[in-house]
């Protein structure tokens, strides 16, 4: 075989590995996808509400944990999930409209697991993460400092919400149903007697949960504490 020959063939091999992806890139692309739902009315896609870097960005707050070494953990949702697959399900299922969970002999299913396995470096600690679910709401925080509260309303709540009084730039789109603070305005007349403070706080420590229903993610303790909790209030509703 001539020089040439052998130099075209090593160049079609190297185009053919960048064409057929792993099971661990094309999970990091099903990741950032909204389409791995299987629901045309998802919008969320894994990374909006989770990071994977190996340094956290703090200009973000999200509900979900970090997920690099996610596959180390001895269990998921704060033990309340054995099987890594089962954690992802419950995003699927209760956060992205998905009509039926994934399994390993699924294309995603496998794929978002091995790209799971591809960011756990060895050595990640075994440890579940703390997931701390306030049950009962009897109260809001106060005392918040509403400078503080815009920087982390961005952080926490921008990306879906939007803007405050347009929801520009949220994925949740421009109507008032979701509009932060407008949408609070029917709130004397849909829990007349209640604080709106209190109504918000109630959405943000448990989300679809408790049976309040939507697709609003859950926030623990350890994903937004009280404080900044009170900033965000103090900033959504001076
Ligand atoms: C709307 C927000 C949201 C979306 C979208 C979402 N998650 Fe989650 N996820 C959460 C929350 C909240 C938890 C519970 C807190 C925690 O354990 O991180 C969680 C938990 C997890 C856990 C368990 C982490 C642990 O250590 O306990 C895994 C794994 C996970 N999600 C993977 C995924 C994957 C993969 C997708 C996309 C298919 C996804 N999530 C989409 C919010 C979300
Ligand atoms: C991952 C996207 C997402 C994030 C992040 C998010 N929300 Fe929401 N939120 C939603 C969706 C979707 C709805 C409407 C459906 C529902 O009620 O779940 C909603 C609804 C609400 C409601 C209205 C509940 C009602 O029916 O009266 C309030 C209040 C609210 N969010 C506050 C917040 C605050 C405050 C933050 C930040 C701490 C936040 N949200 C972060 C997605 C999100």
């Amino acid at each position: 075989m001539n020089a040439r020959l052998l130099v075209t063939l090593v160049v079609l091999a190297a185009a053919g590995c960048t064409v057929e992806q792993s099971a661990a890139e094309y999970g990091e692309a099903l990741f950032a996808d909204p389409a791995v739902a299987g629901s045309s009315r998802n919008t969320f896609a894994c990374a909006t509400c989770h990071q994977t870097g190996a340094t956290e960005d703090l200009s973000r707050l999200d509900s979900g944990a970090n997920l690099r070494g996610v596959a180390a953990r001895a269990s998921f949702w704060g033990g309340q999930e054995l099987r890594l697959l089962d954690a992802v399900n419950a995003c699927l299922i209760f956060f992205m409209r998905a009509p039926r969970p994934l399994d390993e002999d699924d294309l995603d299913g496998h794929a978002l697991a091995a790209y799971l396995e591809s960011i756990t470096p060895s050595g990640s600690p075994t440890d579940t993460l703390p997931f701390t679910v306030q049950e009962n709401v009897l109260d809001f925080p106060v005392g918040g400092d509403a400078a503080r509260g815009a920087v982390a309303y961005d952080a926490a709540c921008g990306t879906c919400h939007g803007a405050l009084h347009t929801g520009s730039g949220g994925l949740l789109g421009a109507t008032s149903r979701t509009i932060l603070p407008e949408l609070t305005d029917e709130y004397a007349t849909l829990f007349p007697g209640f604080d709106p403070h209190l109504v918000v706080t109630e959405k943000v420590r448990h989300g679809r949960f408790f049976d309040i229903g939507g697709a609003m993610p859950l926030y623990s303790l350890e994903a937004l504490d009280d404080a900044t909790l009170a900033d965000i209030l103090a900033h959504v509703l001076p």
